[in-house]
């Protein structure tokens, strides 16, 4: 069955967004980020689940009427079921069942990491399958080999913090806003790269670590005193940014170089809040050329968390004769 229109929802964290796919090709992606959070230094679930309430309808009214559809154009409605915040994933995806059990319609259940990995397949040119993944988000850095009939491999995962919780952890130690990433690659971008060369660890296999990286950051800190650090970092927090942010840039391009060349697959993507960094999409482009491969990043728009990409994960999904029964329940520690 050809489920040509589909409804994408995604609320697993501070994003309610919705967005409408036919035949493979993007229709609409609308998203409101709730700012609410700003005040806090971090996403708060009961402020995020009641937002998800509040903004679900405009949204999702909004993604259909961008896409100049109706609800009874829709062919399948999908939304992300897990990872991420209990409450928030449960907006959406009881949405989503009310709808498919209105318009009697399939359900797609999307794992929130699937749709980092498909993100790359929301608009032209989108690899040919299998390629190697690198998710790199505020909650997960995994590395991912993804094949036809819509199954994935894992290769390797964070044994601890996530790149962009390093990135978020080490932006707060520094005294910069939420999320970090975004702030510390504006000032890298002005800072000096080998100002200090912090830890680069090797875990085992394609693994990843970055919470030592965030304590040498807090060492590194407190060798000042208050007075000090403040003039220190007055002179210096560009430098700072640009040194860490390489230390996570190398050890996200040595994994993915090293999947590269053990498993001769030459199709790569970066996916993820990450892959929006300035330094590592040129760090991973530099590799590819290298290695003599093809590299495939989302537009900045489909980095973070987006609704286009459950809907085009959802056409795979479907196409793969993958549907979820309306007892689907959210599910906040769902792995890949
Ligand atoms: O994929 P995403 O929107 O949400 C999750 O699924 O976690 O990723 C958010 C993460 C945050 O940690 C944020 O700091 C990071 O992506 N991020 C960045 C940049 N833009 C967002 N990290 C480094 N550089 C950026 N330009
Ligand atoms: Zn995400």
């Amino acid at each position: 069955m050809d489920y040509r229109v589909i409804l994408g929802i995604e609320t697993s964290c501070d994003d309610t967004a919705a967005s409408v796919v036919a035949g493979g090709e993007l229709l609409s992606n609308v998203l409101s980020s709730q700012l609410e959070h700003q005040a806090y230094g971090g996403v708060v679930p009961e402020i995020a689940s009641r937002s998800h309430q509040r903004y679900i309808m405009p949204v999702v009214d909004g993604a259909l009427s961008q896409a100049g559809a109706q609800l009874e154009d829709l062919d399948a409605v999908a939304a992300t079921y897990g990872p991420g915040l209990s409450d928030s994933l449960l907006v959406g995806l009881s949405f989503a069942k009310a709808l498919a059990f209105g318009l009697d319609i399939p359900l797609a259940g999307v794992n929130h990491l699937e749709g980092h990995i498909y993100s790359v397949m929301i608009e032209p040119p989108r690899p040919a399958l299998p390629y190697i993944c690198l998710i790199a988000s505020g909650g997960h850095s995994q590395l991912v080999r993804v094949e036809e009939g819509f199954h994935h491999t894992v290769l390797g995962r964070t044994r601890d913090d996530a790149a962009g919780e390093a990135f978020d952890k080490v932006a707060k130690l520094l005294g910069l806003g939420y999320p970090g990433g975004p702030q510390i690659d504006r000032l890298a971008r002005k800072g000096d790269r080998t100002f200090h060369d912090f830890p680069r660890s090797r875990p085992g296999d394609y693994d990843f670590s970055f919470s030592g990286l965030k304590t040498s950051v807090l060492y590194y800190l407190n060798a000042f005193s208050d007075k000090e650090r403040n003039e220190f970092l007055d002179e210096h927090l560009s430098d700072v940014c640009a040194s860490v942010q390489e230390a996570i840039v190398d050890v996200l391009v040595a994994r993915m170089r090293e999947a590269v060349r053990e498993t001769g697959l030459r199709r790569i993507a970066v996916t993820g809040g990450v892959s929006a960094n300035t330094r590592l999409r040129e760090a991973m482009l530099n590799m590819v050329y290298d290695e003599g491969g093809e590299l495939y990043m989302p537009a900045l728009e489909y980095t973070m968390d987006n609704a286009a990409m459950i809907a085009t994960t959802a056409s795979y999904k479907l196409a793969a004769g993958q549907i979820s029964p309306l007892s689907l329940a959210a599910e906040p520690a769902l792995a890949l």
